[in-house]
């Protein structure tokens, strides 16, 4: 019902800045791809897709920026989306498992929201679909925010900063479907791209130093990376078995809790691996504390177990090599237009 009674107050303002942008695109392309306020991405990355019903206007991307950073929207006021997913820290944290309300810790390491914008399925073991989908999870999640929806926005609705802007921007009192929308157009503005290796890939041969570009060659050759992290985001939105944890007790089984095929156990989605640098420890478990681990661990074929993905074994790297991949890696895929965003002030 939200959504009828707003369509017209949205579809003007994309409308206008789509023109100003001298873009070229055909009104039917506009209600699919609405570009609205929201920046273009970044080079060597795509147009972000933003869902018909959720189109971005810089009023909503504002609201959602809001959100992120607000810890009354967990139960004690202590913990925002920010908590977990920085951007200080690569929009991860890291800690091996993120902390939530009252030094709760679940078991899975926060990946980064960055350009989660191009994923189709988000979480480790793809159990959500689209970021508005995902947004309400951690705020309800007992061991992250641990509040009931309808909680969140009796709380919102008691700060007259939000109630005014969520009928701004949505023309109806906040709503959690409303909280959703405007955290999930946010996030779509998080992008990084225009790194030395999209520089390099487009022509600019000085971008990579040389070390950089044999790891790159590596990553796209011998080492056998792209298998998987392949595309602009560096990944096939794909969940494979790489062997982390399956020599644990009780391994976290990922994907197979929520596709049910036997294939899938010990699988998890192929992250980006866009400034990943920044967001360290890494993999689910946050097991692996630094990048040259993370390369230790492909070399010797992972951890054997009877899921394990047919693109992981052995790799015959030397010592130059894993260095070479492992510089690709930093400097390749680390951008000098990094997305950092300031706590806004929030509203009263
Ligand atoms: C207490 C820490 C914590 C808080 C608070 C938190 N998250 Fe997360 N977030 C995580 C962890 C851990 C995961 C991975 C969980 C999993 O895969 O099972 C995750 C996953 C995600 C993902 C999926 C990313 C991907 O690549 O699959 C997105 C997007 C996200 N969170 C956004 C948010 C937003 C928006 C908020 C605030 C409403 C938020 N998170 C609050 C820890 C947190
Ligand atoms: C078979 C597919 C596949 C191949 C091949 C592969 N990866 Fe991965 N990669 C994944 C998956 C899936 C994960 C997450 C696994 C987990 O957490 O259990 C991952 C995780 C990572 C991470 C951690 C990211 C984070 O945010 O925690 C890095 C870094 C990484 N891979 C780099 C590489 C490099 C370098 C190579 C080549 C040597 C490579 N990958 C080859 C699928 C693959």
């Amino acid at each position: 019902m939200s959504d009828r009674l707003l369509a017209p107050p949205r579809s003007a303002p994309f409308r206008r800045s789509a023109l100003v942008g001298g873009a070229l695109i055909s009104l039917a392309a506009l209600t699919v791809y609405a570009q609205g306020d929201a920046p273009p991405a970044p080079k060597g990355l795509p147009p972000v897709k933003h869902p018909k019903d959720n189109p971005p206007s810089a009023a909503k991307i504002e609201l959602g920026k809001q959100l992120y950073f607000d810890p009354r929207l967990s139960r004690d006021n202590t913990v925002s989306c920010a908590t977990c997913h920085d951007p200080e820290k690569g929009y991860s944290n890291n800690d091996q498992f993120a902390t939530g309300v009252g030094g709760k810790k679940g078991g899975r390491n926060s990946p980064t929201v960055i350009n989660t914008a191009y994923q189709k399925l988000q979480f480790w073991d793809g159990r959500a679909g689209t970021l508005e989908e995902q947004a309400l999870g951690p705020i309800q999640n007992p061991i992250e925010m641990n509040l009931t929806l309808p909680e969140a926005v009796e709380k919102l609705t008691a700060i007259p900063g939000y109630k005014k802007q969520f009928q701004d921007v949505f023309g109806t009192d906040v709503t959690s479907d409303g909280i959703a929308k405007a955290i999930a157009a946010f996030e779509r503005t998080i992008l990084s791209g225009d790194a030395p290796y999209d520089r390099f890939k487009a022509g600019d041969k000085d971008a990579l130093s040389e070390a950089a570009q044999r790891g790159m060659k590596l990553f796209f050759g011998k080492a056998h990376c792209s298998a998987c992290h392949t595309g602009p985001n560096f990944t096939d939105d794909g969940f494979h078995n790489i062997g982390v944890g399956m020599d644990s007790k009780e391994p976290d089984l990922g994907r197979v809790s929520i596709s049910k095929l036997a294939g899938d156990k010990g699988a998890f989605k192929t992250p980006t691996l866009r400034e990943i640098a920044k967001t360290a420890p890494y993999m689910h478990d946050g097991s692996q504390k630094t990048l040259e681990e993370v390369v230790e661990h492909y070399a010797k074929g992972g951890v054997k177990n009877d899921t394990l993905d047919e693109e992981i074994y052995e790799l015959k790297l030397n010592a130059e090599e894993k260095k070479d991949l492992i510089l690709f890696l930093k400097e390749g895929l680390s951008s000098s237009s990094y997305p950092l965003v300031k706590a806004p002030e929030l509203p009263k």
